[in-house]
């Protein structure tokens, strides 16, 4: 019986895994161009890169027009705000996701409902989407998760049928294709993070990708204080517009990134198969099973599933403090439902159109999303991108450290 790190045995690794975030002579020479030019402002007037960056981001993914805005929370509101969704509007969103999808509805005073994932990938789940529709609702926010895609062959189908605009929430999902069409393009918009922890990144920075010209040319007003493109400061604004923009270094950074995008793609969708294939060596450890639409795996954090029965009881969270002393730190409770959140105190003082759903605060006992509780506190396991840019030596190593402690549970008893 090997002794686990956690007791004092010798851990299976000690070396860091792959630095990043990542990049090289692109970034470098770019940034250093900006900063010399001493223009550094902010998209989309007077610069050019970031223009540059939003058209090839967009392009990558299909979809006709990208707008940089300053991050991944802020895309949702400006594109919500562009087709018309209004205070007391309902947007429908999962729970189990980052603040921002169900932040950006509140922050216009709309009304976030919460409707669970789906037990096989984690993503809403389209089969409870059509009874939670209701005369308010006007849009639905499907986030791409992890490596996994939102069925939205399916979601596009109920979003025609009750005239619902889908804001695909692509945080996670820079590079991945659905049937052969990129994430972001699917639906009537998508929305990208490039904050720090993100697949490309300028430390912070968002995109919202659409094909429909009057949403970008709206969306666009609206990230630039009401500005209407081509002019600057020389047309009226249609819109009541904010200052969402991007600087130019993050637009010099971004295009570096952009770059490196495809290869660095299908680099960790190796590395995620890889993955798949030896977890099946460790009983109670289940990896999600990648739709086959998905036609290019956009793996941000591979995700897979612990079965405490299988793991003679233990709990899912001291098995990973287990892992982590054996050198690899994987997360467990990385999203609690939304609506548990302390950072999400929403109070019908502040929003007050959420109080006829919900009363004096979103938090309450109104609203049971068991997939996504389980998934946060029992279930999940998050392996975050950087564990797949490097060597399969690496991943040997992920596999070991699991297997040493599942292999070792008496100790932790
Ligand atoms: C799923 C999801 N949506 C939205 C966001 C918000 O992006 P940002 O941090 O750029 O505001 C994040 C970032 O963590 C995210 O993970």
């Amino acid at each position: 019986m090997e002794k686990l790190a956690l007791l004092g045995g010798q851990p299976v690794r000690t070396m860091p895994f792959a630095p990043w975030p990542r990049f090289d002579e692109r970034e470098r020479e770019a940034l250093l161009a900006v900063l010399e030019s001493r223009n550094w402002g902010g998209f989309p007037a007077p610069n050019t890169r970031a223009r540059q960056f939003a058209t090839r981001f967009a392009a990558y993914h299909g979809a006709q027009y990208g707008i940089c805005c300053s991050n991944g929370s802020i895309s949702m509101e400006l594109a919500l705000r562009a087709v018309g969704v209004e205070a007391g509007d309902e947007v429908i969103v999962p729970p189990y996701t980052w603040i921002a999808t169900a932040g950006a509805p509140v922050h216009i005073n709309a009304v976030p409902v919460f409707v669970d994932v789906s037990p096989d990938n984690y993503c809403l789940d389209p089969e409870l989407v059509e009874a939670a529709i209701t005369p308010r609702t006007r849009a639905i926010i499907p986030v791409h998760l992890g490596a996994s895609m939102a069925d939205m062959d399916r979601l596009m189908e109920i979003a025609a049928k009750h005239d619902l605009v889908v804001i695909e929430d692509c945080a996670h999902m820079h590079g991945a294709f659905w049937r052969g069409r990129g994430a972001g393009s699917i639906g009537h918009f998508g929305s990208f993070s490039f904050q720090s922890s993100k697949l490309m990144t300028a430390g912070e920075g968002g995109m919202v990708t659409t094909s429909n010209r009057e949403y970008y040319e709206k969306v666009e007003s609206l990230a630039n204080c009401s500005r209407k493109e081509p002019g600057y400061d020389s047309f009226d604004g249609f819109l009541f517009g904010w200052n969402a923009r991007i600087s130019e270094l993050q637009a010099a950074v971004l295009l570096g990134q952009l770059a490196r995008l495809d290869e660095e793609t299908k680099y960790r969708a190796k590395g995620a198969q890889y993955l798949r294939e030896r977890l099946k060596e460790i009983p109670g450890l289940t990896p999600i099973t990648p739709d086959p639409r998905i036609t290019q795996e956009g793996a941000y954090q591979f995700i897979f599933k612990y079965d405490r029965e299988q793991m003679k009881g233990i709990p899912r969270d001291t098995f990973l403090k287990a892992v982590a002393a054996e050198g690899v730190d994987l997360g467990g409770s990385f999203y609690i439902p939304i609506y548990e959140s302390p950072l999400f105190n929403v109070t019908a003082a502040e929003w007050p159109a959420i109080r006829e759903r919900y009363g004096d605060r979103i938090p309450g006992n109104k609203i049971d999303c068991p997939v996504s509780s389980k998934a946060a506190y029992e279930e999940a396991i998050w392996l975050h991108y950087p564990h797949l840019m490097g060597t399969q030596a690496d991943l040997d190593d992920i596999i070991a450290a699991l297997a040493k402690v599942q292999q070792n549970l008496d100790q932790l008893r």
